[in-house]
């Protein structure tokens, strides 16, 4: 059992292969608190658990020993899940309010269990123990003023240094209990003076999830979303690094929500230098009303420690939702190298253009045609028919199953766009139930890109999308949906939620659009859902439980990718990262970069394209065999290897490089873009990783010989050309593996 009870110290002790977390109950009064989380600790049986660490025996004491100064103990302790209003004036994780308007609430503990396995979360993504054994301890907590009820969750994954939390509230009384705040998970770091930074994932439309670093100060910094999905603005992850942690060295700690809506994700630096750090629903807008006996169940968060850095990080959430949150036969499968139409054709196409472009892509390899937006209702712009899935026959001339038989009959696969939760004001569904837009009444609806968000807190909204999905899906032989949401929520209400259940809209609404994805994948099988939301707007574990993968952004070009893919992949498997070449100049931002370097930087995500294959520059076009040959040989590599970052171009603005490193690091494959190049320098030496040290390396193409050590320590030499990147292959020679070096050297003045 990797979770242990010790009676004598009223100890609550979690090991994972390298770390340990460990709690104790202390006082007469039963309160819970957080004791150690870091690198893990020899438990000898029968020697005393570090309970002594919490300080209990120094002044404020605790409330028997001490009561008159018990807000000072409440403020100061490090609660496992503090609660509100009674004097701990740090971040709370939950706050309530009674019938009588009262607020207050303090939980401690009851008794425990400890059980094998996982329990799901009713209604709501989590990860699961697939093919690992893992252990759940539930600490059963009260409030025995209000009768509130705790169930706080944790299970550790032993492998992957990952322990998951969670808690489930109960109201136990005949009264009504209203939940304003619930967080998911707590912190609460008992330390002095330590020095730590906060590292954060920030965006906006076009630039998602790009690092960002500071130093943690007194009070409270946070990251959030009130805007109803987890948002390109803000991303549901925190993680708090030793102010000297490096990519490979010093201590992070990292906590990323397995949720897709409002969320809220803390750290405070209090008075005396301790950490609290908080994650759960957005408190904002948010209350939640619990009859008697009623639960609510809090998304849970993915807890992982590391020593090694934020690489260290990286590697144990790769490998947790590789193994234990991405479902479904393309987990583990090559995923089929699309052509998506979008910046082909925009709104502007037919069955003869998609014909033409499926007949090009299939000469050069291409695998699947996905139609996007703009097939159904009347909709040759972004202004109309939302919520109307029924073929345009004006456009797609013969019907559906005609245009995906003849798509067949090239010899490819079909996939189709859906926008499902969504509805244009211009639409029969509009006309018909205008009350099914989230509004608030009285009030006109607030538009956004022209449309309304579907009120799916309703069961016959939610079915009837589903029905008009479904039957889209039935009607010919769909490989693929891109389910995208291209806007955020707004106007509070909803006509069918009574006036003490309106603020739960929010968190019905995701839980509303979780059940629509869990009946499509459930219906469907062996068909490939990939989540989006104007582009990454909504790339967060819990899309990633419903889709294995993403698309990380609308700005598909290449320079701007590396930041989005570095700060994605900071925290998400490459597998899971919707990422294509594209045409140039970039309809985004108007840059020309060469053909090679955008094959290399999609390539560390869902290999695709994203352009119009009967138009583009014949030298482009030639080159799609080659990078899809690159695909084919690398696609198990990139998709199940170990990333290591090793240049950073949001650090140095020159250059980025990362490498994937088989698991038994018989290959190791790098990848290097030069974004500028600098005038009158020598080679620049790149420190690689991800080698065995003493194992020899053969570099393809050249087939040069290094032992990982010398790549690592004394570095491997790139020269300063104008632009290039490069793919390299190192294998293990005494494995004997074929090498392949893929240097492609663009020449001076092309670019931009
Ligand atoms: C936003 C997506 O990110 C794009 O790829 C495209 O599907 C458009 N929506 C279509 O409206």
């Amino acid at each position: 059992m990797a979770i242990r009870y010790i009676e004598q110290d009223r100890t609550f002790w979690l090991d994972t292969e390298h770390t340990s977390y460990i709690m104790a109950v202390v006082d007469e009064e039963n309160f819970v608190g957080h004791v150690y989380y870091g690198q893990k600790l020899q438990y000898t049986e029968g020697t005393p658990a570090p309970v002594y660490l919490m300080r209990t025996g120094e002044a404020p004491f605790v409330p028997s020993k001490n009561n008159r100064e018990r807000v000072s103990f409440l403020d100061s302790f490090p609660m496992e899940y503090p609660g509100n209003g009674l004097g701990d004036y740090r971040e709370s994780a939950v706050s309530i309010r009674t019938v009588g308007g009262h607020v207050g609430v303090q939980l401690n503990y009851v008794s425990h269990e400890i059980v094998k396995g996982k329990p799901a979360l009713p209604g709501l993504p989590s990860t699961f123990p697939g093919e690992e054994d893992c252990d759940t301890l539930i600490l059963h907590l009260e409030d025995q003023t209000t009768g509130l009820t705790a169930e706080l969750i944790y299970t550790t994954f032993e492998k992957v240094d990952v322990i998951t939390r969670s808690v489930i509230l109960k109201n136990t009384t005949e009264q009504p209990i209203y939940l304003t705040k619930v967080m998911s998970a707590c912190l609460d770091l008992d330390c002095t003076d330590e020095k730590y930074d906060i590292l954060t994932l920030h965006g906006s439309w076009g630039r998602e999830r790009q690092m960002e670093r500071r130093s943690l100060m007194h009070g409270k910094q946070s990251v959030g979303s009130v805007r109803g999905e987890s948002s390109h603005q803000e991303h549901p992850f925190i993680a708090l690094l030793s102010e000297n942690a490096t990519q490979d060295t010093g201590e992070v700690y990292g906590m990323h929500f397995v949720y897709s809506g409002n969320f809220l994700a803390q750290a405070e630096l209090s008075q005396f230098d301790s950490v609290r750090m908080t994650m759960g629903i957005h408190p904002e807008n948010f209350v939640w009303k619990l009859e008697q006996g009623e639960s609510f169940a809090a998304p849970e968060v993915v807890m992982t420690y590391s020593s090694e850095g934020l690489s260290g990080m990286t590697h144990h959430y790769h490998d947790m939702y590789r193994e234990h949150l991405i479902r479904g036969e393309y987990r583990d499968k090559k995923r089929p190298i699309l052509i998506n139409n979008w910046e082909a054709t925009y709104f502007n196409f037919d069955t003869q253009k998609l014909l033409a472009i499926a007949k090009e892509a299939k000469a050069c390899g291409i695998e699947m045609l996905v139609m996007d937006d703009g097939w159904f209702g009347h909709r040759n712009n972004d202004d109309s028919s939302l919520g109307d899935w029924k073929v345009n026959t004006d456009k797609i001339k013969g019907g559906l199953k005609y245009l995906v038989d003849e798509v067949n009959n090239i010899g490819l696969e079909f996939g189709i766009w859906f926008e499902p939760e969504m509805i244009s004001p211009d639409s029969d569904l509009y006309r018909a139930h205008p009350d099914w837009a989230i509004h608030i009444d009285g009030r006109a609806a607030t538009q956004s890109r022209c449309q309304y968000v579907l009120d799916l807190s309703r069961k016959e909204v939610r079915d009837y999308v589903y029905d008009q999905v479904s039957a889209i899906l039935h009607s010919a032989n769909i490989r693929y949906v891109k389910w995208d949401m291209n806007r955020q929520l707004s106007d509070l209400g909803s006509s069918y939620l009574s006036a003490d259940h309106k603020e739960e809209l929010f968190h019905r609404y995701v839980l509303g659009v979780y059940e629509l994805q869990e009946r499509l994948v459930t219906e469907f099988p062996n068909m490939l859902l990939e989540n989006c939301s104007g582009g990454g707007a909504r790339f967060d574990p819990g899309m990633l439980y419903y889709s294995p993968q993403i698309w990380c952004s609308d700005d598909t070009d290449a320079i701007e990718r590396l930041l989005i893919q570095e700060g994605t992949s900071l925290i998400y498997p490459l597998c899971s990262m919707g990422a294509h070449v594209s045409d140039c100049p970039n309809h985004t931002v108007g840059r020309v970069t060469p053909f090679e370097t955008r094959g290399h930087v999609a390539l560390a995500g869902t290999f695709g394209y994203e352009l119009d294959v009967t138009k583009i520059p014949k030298e482009d076009r030639e080159q799609i065999p080659q990078q899809i040959a690159m695909y084919h040989k690398y696609h198990e590599l990139v998709r199940e290897g170990d990333y290591y970052r090793i240049a950073s171009y949001s650090e140095n603005h020159l250059y980025d490089c990362w490498a994937v490193s088989a698991k038994d690091k018989s290959e190791v494959l790098v990848t290097y873009v030069q974004v500028l190049s600098t005038p009158n320098v020598h080679s620049r030496k790149l420190y690689l990783k991800g080698f065995e040290p003493q194992a020899v390396y053969r570099l393809e193409e050249t087939g040069e010989t290094f032992t990982g050590e010398i790549l690592e320590k004394y570095g491997f030499a790139v020269t300063n050309y104008d632009n290039y990147a490069i793919a390299a292959d190192f294998n293990q020679e005494e494995k004997g593996l074929d090498i392949l070096a893929h240097l492609d050297v663009v020449p001076a003045g092309e670019g931009w």
